[in-house]
């Protein structure tokens, strides 16, 4: 491959990522920890107007790893940063998988298996 980045990190800013959805702040946390954690400058983001994975935002796409993650929220970047970018993990609880749109985002509990 013949990439400009080690990893470029693609977030979608996009209009149903956006808004109550957070993902101006998912953009900003990631800059915030590319600074906490001293990743090189090879590492890189750019926002994204839309994957067409609305239903499942808010999306971030890492490359060249090509690895999705869904319903990211601004709390989760920092794992990635340090799981992801930095140690070569996959943070598994949060890769897009197709899931009933109706069920709650990621991170969400879910309201079927609260106590009573
Ligand atoms: S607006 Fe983010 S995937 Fe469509």
């Amino acid at each position: 491959m013949n990439l400009p980045f080690r990893q470029h990190v693609l977030i979608c800013t996009g209009p149903r990522c956006g808004g109550e959805r957070q993902s101006e702040r998912i953009r900003q946390e990631f800059r915030r920890q590319f600074v906490r954690q001293a990743l090189p400058a090879s590492v890189k983001d750019t926002a994204c107007i839309c994957f067409g994975l609305c239903t499942y935002g808010p999306n971030v796409i890492i490359y060249p790893d090509g690895v999705v993650y869904s319903g990211v929220r601004p709390p989760d970047v920092a794992e990635i940063v340090r799981d992801h970018l930095v140690g070569g993990r996959v943070v598994e609880r949060l890769l897009f998988k197709k899931r009933d749109p109706a069920a709650p985002p990621t991170g969400d509990a879910d309201p079927t298996t609260l106590p009573v």
